[in-house]
């Protein structure tokens, strides 16, 4: 059988007979089947149950027939397992008790050791064990939280409209910025190795919030942490996906830390996103998660164009432009799909033979 095609578009070996779909947040959220299970077991404590990762885990993927599987885990577990103490609270997020101000705090964030996550090891092995381990079964994307991102929770202690409090630090007190990034990229990279050891195939990189960030800072505090765990991680061949919202002015630099797949968010079209990082990258996304909610008709149209201005990208995994909103019904990600299996190639071949032809001259 043939590669799995979200690992043929990571390396923009991408035919053009189907177009690789999944959905950032998939795992939880919206399905009845995840609400069930979950009943009464915090979200913490379900990241560290095995079985009941796997049975999440799996559910997007038998229900929308989706290209990937996302691990269902939080970018929080593995700070928590090095003994901070953090809540993940519905509908608000990440809350940390007593938040980051110090150098001294650094003496409550120690490394990261495969040891402290035993849990996720196990959990990744036998979800790769339902799944199969062909070239062509549908793979596993292993994820962890970018340093920037990780950071502003710890230092605001929850989530932020401004990062103030993590840009004042930044700012300030570089040295302390540089050994709280160095410590947390550690810890997510140690996260990372873990699933990958385990048999994920395919990595993402959450830098969720830098975006918040102008590209002078992110390039001298943020990249070279973000890069440092995207190198480690190459050397193990997984494909890499950077991912951050509001980042149109960081694209470039999001791929140049090290990224083989760049996710886009729903701001900037495609096209113009293949534009600004280059050919060497393929590309992730972008359909607004706020359309999933229009008439279909409407929402279809949406799914289309995406589809033909990712045509302009040498690899295009179909994504949204961020995670599944929570009151999403969960029958509308299945006609997406639908769509862009069933449709998806015609498109793409319609766009990039349009894009071909030489420019007409208007009568
Ligand atoms: O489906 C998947 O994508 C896999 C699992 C996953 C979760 N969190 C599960 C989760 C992944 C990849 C994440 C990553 C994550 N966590 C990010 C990066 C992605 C992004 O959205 O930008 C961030 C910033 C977090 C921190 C976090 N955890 C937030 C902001 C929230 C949302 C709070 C809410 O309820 O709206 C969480 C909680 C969380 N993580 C939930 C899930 C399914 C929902 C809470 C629950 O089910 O109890």
């Amino acid at each position: 059988m043939t590669e799995a095609p979200l690992l043929a578009a990571a390396r923009r070996d991408n035919p053009d007979d189907r177009i690789p779909v999944w959905f950032m947040r998939q795992a939880g959220r919206s399905l009845p089947e995840y609400k069930k299970v979950r009943e009464g077991i915090s979200m913490l404590d379900a990241c560290t149950m095995p079985e009941l990762v796997r049975e999440i885990t799996l559910q997007p993927v038998r229900r929308h027939g989706v290209d990937a599987a996302i691990f269902y885990s939080d970018i929080m577990v593995p700070v928590k397992a090095v003994g901070l103490d953090l809540d993940i609270t519905p509908g608000i997020g990440p809350q940390i008790a007593t938040p980051f101000r110090s150098r001294a705090d650094l003496d409550r964030l120690p490394e990261l050791t495969p040891d402290d996550i035993g849990f996720v090891d196990e959990a990744v092995r036998l979800i790769v064990e339902e799944l199969g381990g062909s070239d062509s079964a549908v793979p596993l994307i292993g994820f962890a939280g970018a340093p920037f991102t990780l950071a502003s929770y710890l230092i605001e202690g929850g989530p932020s409209k401004d990062y103030a409090r993590t840009k004042a630090l930044m700012l300030a007190d570089p040295e302390l910025w540089h050994d709280l990034c160095d410590r947390l990229a550690q810890i997510s990279r140690v996260f990372l190795e873990v699933q990958v050891a385990a048999g994920a195939r395919m990595v993402q990189l959450f830098d969720s919030w830098a975006g918040s960030l102008p590209a002078r800072d992110y390039q001298r505090y943020v990249m070279p942490h973000s890069a440092g765990i995207l190198a480690a991680l190459g050397e193990s061949g997984v494909p890499r996906i950077h991912f951050g919202v509001g980042t149109g002015e960081l694209l470039p630099l999001i791929a140049q830390a090290g990224a083989d797949v760049v996710g886009v968010d729903w701001r900037i079209p495609l096209d113009e996103a293949a534009r600004r990082v280059g050919p060497a990258y393929a590309l992730q996304g972008n359909l607004d998660p706020a359309l999933l909610t229009a008439p279909w008709e409407v929402l279809a149209e949406r799914v289309r164009d995406v589809i033909r201005a990712g045509a302009a990208a040498d690899g295009h995994i179909f994504n949204l432009g961020h995670g599944v909103p929570p009151t999403t019904d969960a029958t509308v990600l299945t006609r997406i799909v639908e769509l862009v299996h069933n449709e998806g190639p015609d498109i793409r071949r319609a766009a990039r033979a349009a894009a071909d032809q030489p420019e007409r001259m208007p009568q």
